[in-house]
């Protein structure tokens, strides 16, 4: 899928800033707490729980979760828009708290909403982004990034008139000009129609491939899965899964097999009642199983003992799905209301 290693793909970032400027994390993350104050009647909120997380330099990185799980809360203290309660978080070596400009100086944010100032075109509000970044006019690559991201062509034109597919892409573009080695995206594809999903990961690999560490939030599962190295799991603020893409798939070993046999059956045969089968059709089984308790041997024979021949059989992997349903689907328990932690927001 993926042609070369993070870490490769990082190399061009890394010598162009020098050896002491390429840290193995792109992003470091320790202890990270977040409280929003109670306001009114709402009451105060644990957004985040002692996040520790690292995203290796060069990775393409997912951090996935549901609805309201802190995805944006995290990008958005990594970004200098929201202060956090407590911990440590760096940006390319450099500590949000003690080194700000330049941690802000590293990373692209492009946030969850889409923000654009419907009177500009896309050149002039690239130009304008560099210029708030302070990168010279010579130095600016405003044509060269709007290629890169397929906007060539409405350079020119009023951004009211861009598709929501093509702000979103221009927003990328924005967070791009001053060349950070981080680009972080949050929800990339959000509302946007299946084709130009497929686009925009595509721009987002190749953003990739040629160095940029990426880090997208995503609820999207399939997006996760087709696009990201590796993968966190965020849940009522906590981090509860940190793996390779492959390592997290294969940490559900549950698997379906579906068996047709040789003829037609009432019940389930008693020679597979230790087994959890259902009767899926009148000759055909379904076994849910899990890989280290019964081996598919041990079901065959049951099978053989039953009296039945085997037609054919078919198993079906657990996906990301199934991971993130069972990962997810433990209760809040304490990142409620918690006013002692923190006040600010
Ligand atoms: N400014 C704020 N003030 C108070 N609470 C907030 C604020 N921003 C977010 N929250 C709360 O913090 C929690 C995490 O929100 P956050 O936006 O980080 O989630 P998310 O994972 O990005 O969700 P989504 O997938 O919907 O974008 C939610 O319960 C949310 O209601
Ligand atoms: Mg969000």
């Amino acid at each position: 899928m993926l042609d070369s290693s993070p870490a490769q793909r990082a190399s061009s970032h890394a010598s162009e800033r020098g050896p002491a400027a390429a840290p193995e994390a792109a992003v470091h993350i320790r202890g990270l707490n977040k409280t929003y104050r109670a306001a009114g009647k709402s009451p105060a909120k644990r957004a985040l729980i002692d996040v520790d997380l690292d995203v290796p330099r060069g990775c393409l990185f997912g951090l996935l979760g549901p609805n309201g799980a802190g995805k944006s809360t995290l990008i958005n203290i990594l970004a200098g828009l929201v202060i956090k309660t407590s911990g440590h978080a760096e940006i390319w070596g450099h500590d949000i708290e003690r080194e700000p400009r330049a941690a802000r100086a590293a990373i692209g944010v492009v946030p969850q909403e889409l923000n654009i100032d419907p009177f500009f075109t896309p050149r002039q509000l690239l130009e304008l982004q560099a210029g708030l970044y302070g990168v010279p006019p010579k130095e600016r690559e405003t044509m060269g990034i709007l290629r890169a991201l397929g906007l060539a062509d409405k350079a020119e034109a009023y951004s009211r008139s861009l598709s929501g597919g093509m702000r979103r892409r221009l927003m990328v573009a924005k967070a791009m000009v001053h060349d950070p080695p981080v680009l972080v995206l949050d929800e990339p594809t959000a509302g946007v129609d299946i084709e130009l999903r497929q686009q925009l990961w595509q721009q987002v690999r190749a953003l990739n491939a040629r160095g940029t560490t990426v880090l997208l939030t995503t609820h999207y599962l399939e997006e996760a899965e087709e696009l990201c190295d590796r993968i966190a799991i965020i849940n009522h603020g906590r981090v509860i899964a940190d793996d390779t893409t492959p390592n997290l798939l294969a940490q559900l070993d549950s698997k379906d097999l579906t068996i047709v046999v040789d003829r037609a059956l009432d019940e389930v045969p008693p020679a597979l009642a230790d087994f959890d089968v259902k009767l899926s059709a009148p000759n055909s089984l379904s076994v849910h199983y899990c890989v280290k308790e019964s081996p598919v041997a041990q079901i065959l024979t049951a099978i053989a003992e039953a009296g039945l021949t085997v037609i054919d059989l078919r198993t079906e992997e657990a996906d990301l799905e199934d991971i993130f349903l069972q990962l997810t689907r433990a209760p809040a328990e304490d990142a409620s209301a918690d006013e002692s932690r923190g006040r600010d927001t």
